[in-house]
């Protein structure tokens, strides 16, 4: 079975069991500043795991794009990834335990669906602990489907507990399905040991608690279910394949480098793992540049990650005696593999290539200067007794050369030598520090926070957006919006810098709007009708969807999941309080409210 055939075959059987397919978001996750990029299918979801209420119901279904860096490192062995699509359900406060979980049975091995033989099927549930008890419940609805007890693995938080994605939010007991690969294990073979006998599918999480920013838990009003399936290893095991990268998403990237390398992939375990990071990390670079809210190569947050994933990927490649910018032409073949499942990589192949073969140029210039410096620097380093490159040496590199610390910590591996990230780590905050980036603003605030003053700032936002277009015109798009009880940060598509005139303009509207105490209502419709309504919508390709849509009297109409004020009146004064580039033909604006 394809990846494509997964997914179809997966969003129709949860139509059938009442679920309605839902888009996946962007992989950048909007207003959660404790995370860089969307880790699950349920992150997008968490307001409404918290308690709000879904405009598409409480049965969704839908395939999400997810990144997660926290592994890069591994990065090369034959399972890990930095970006996966993940296929996921929820019932939010709907079904719970029992229905999800013959649910999944169902999908698994029905015939009509994945056709698993039930024998090669083990299962994990939670333990308990002090907080919460033993997932029996569970337990017995495996064993009433068929599966006996031995092959129910009872296993502690470290292995049955999700969540939350980020700092805070939603979190539970889980059960996990494992295949049995049919390859011979060893006495620790088990659900949970990764050694290729059993392959985790899927993962039904029972959100019951709410992580609060104190550490503390509460139970959440209403249960809700939480599922997720990573496509790329379901289908290997599908097809029998030992890794995700002998599956159709991957073999086309592969071939692709062999040709320009002219290598052969399995001829050289070395060569063969640089290529493996080459295509992953193409492949992710490839789905950020080309997100519904793009993000360009940078030394911060988002654009640092892939700017890491394009050089680490670019270091590989000139092992491989590859001289010169090549991911454009991988990033071709992601983009092809990808066309119907996601289009927006298509839409924006131009701007894909073209970013990637700037910070591959750019890249390669300094390359050639960092490595002479850390050359320079070897003979010094080699005579340290602890083996250690001082974290200031490191980043030193990353500050003057452009040299990421993951570059330096494999130059480092072939000499024998190590990191100190500590001290690396603590530079980099210092310097952070100085750059005025201040993280602890960052840091606070989230997806779960709906405290009043983000409330305000978010209603705020959408008065911005519609003075915008009517001062600057109808071009102004927005393309990315990140708030926290600081601040609202707007960025939207304008060629020039703001004159002070129109900001006092942009600003002066906001407030008469504010003034006006206009009443905040929400209506749900589809996408096409929100569009015909004259609503401002920002993504999303399915018109048939349905969205909430917020109106502030009659100035502002916007495609939003809330929340907001209920009178603009509460707002409170709107100030500007800087005006910038944020890249090109994008400019950003920083307000609060007072
Ligand atoms: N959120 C759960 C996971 O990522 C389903 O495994």
């Amino acid at each position: 079975m394809t990846a494509d055939e997964l997914r179809k075959k997966y969003i129709r059987f949860f139509e059938q069991h009442g679920h309605v397919q839902i888009s996946g978001a962007s992989l950048i996750p909007e207003n959660d500043p404790t995370v860089l990029f969307t880790t699950a299918g349920m992150h997008p979801l968490v307001p409404y795991i918290l308690g709000q209420e879904h405009p598409a119901g409480n049965r969704l279904v839908d395939y999400q794009k997810c990144i997660r860096t926290g592994d890069i490192d591994d990065v090369g062995d034959f399972s890990h990834l930095t970006f996966f699509e993940m296929l996921g359900n929820w019932s939010l406060g709907d079904y719970f335990k029992e229905e999800a979980i013959r649910t999944s049975y169902e999908f698994l091995t029905s015939r009509e669906w994945l056709g698993i033989d039930p024998e090669k099927l083990s299962v994990t549930v939670f333990e308990g602990d002090e907080e919460v008890p033993p997932d029996h419940e569970s337990a017995r609805v495996w064993e009433e489907l068929g599966i006996p007890r031995e092959r129910i693995h009872y296993l502690p938080r470290s292995d049955n507990w999700w969540g939350p994605a980020g700092a805070t939010g939603p979190c539970g007991p889980d059960t996990e399905m494992f295949i049995d690969t049919g390859v011979a294990g060893t006495a620790e073979s088990r659900p949970g040991v990764s050694d290729g006998k059993y392959m985790e599918v899927w993962n039904d999480v029972f959100m019951q608690y709410n992580k609060k920013p104190d550490g503390s838990y509460e139970e959440l009003e209403r249960t809700c279910v939480d599922t997720g399936m990573g496509i790329e290893r379901t289908i290997a095991i599908l097809q029998g394949k030992n890794s995700v990268y002998e599956t159709e998403v991957f073999t086309p990237i592969i071939a692709k480098i062999e040709e320009l390398t002219e290598r052969r992939y399995g001829d050289d375990e070395d060569e063969d793992r640089s290529i493996r990071i080459i295509a992953d990390h193409a492949r992710t670079a490839t789905f950020i540049l080309g997100d519904e809210r793009s993000v360009k190569p940078s030394n911060v947050q988002q654009g640092y990650i892939l700017r890491r994933l394009i050089r680490r990927a670019v270091r590989h490649g000139r092992k491989l005696g590859l001289p010169g910018a090549f991911l454009q032409h991988l990033a071709d073949v992601v983009i092809e593999i990808y066309r119907e499942a996601h289009p927006i990589l298509t839409e924006k192949l131009q701007f894909i290539r073209s970013e990637l073969y700037a910070e591959e140029q750019r890249f390669l210039a300094t390359l050639q200067k960092g490595e002479h410096e850390f050359s320079k620097k070897l003979p010094e380093l080699l005579e340290k007794p602890d083996g250690m490159i001082p974290g200031e040496v490191a980043f030193r590199l990353y500050d003057t050369y452009g040299f990421p610390v993951e570059i330096t910590e494999e130059l480092g591996r072939e000499h024998g030598l190590k990191v100190d990230r500590e001290g690396f780590d603590k530079a980099y905050e210092e310097h952070q520090q100085r750059s005025k980036m201040d993280h602890s603003v960052a840091f606070k605030g989230g997806l779960a926070d709906h405290s009043e003053l983000t409330t305000r700032l978010h209603s705020a936002t959408h008065l911005l957006h519609q003075a915008l277009r009517d001062v600057l015109g109808e071009h102004v798009e927005q393309k990315g919006s990140n708030i926290n009880p600081e601040r609202l940060r707007f960025d939207f598509t304008h060629p020039d810098k703001l004159e002070s005139e129109e900001l006092k303009r942009v600003e002066e509207i906001v407030n008469e709007q504010i003034r006006r105490d206009l009443p905040v209502s929400v209506e749900t419709m589809t996408l096409g009708e929100a569009r015909d309504a004259g609503a401002i919508a920002l993504f999303g390709d399915r018109y048939d969807e349905v969205v909430k849509v917020y109106s502030m009297g009659d100035y502002s109409r916007e495609v939003c999941g809330g929340p907001h004020v209920s009178r603009t009146g509460e707002i409170g004064t709107f100030k500007i309080k800087k005006e910038q580039s944020s890249s090109q033909g994008v400019r950003r604006i920083r307000a609060v409210v007072e």
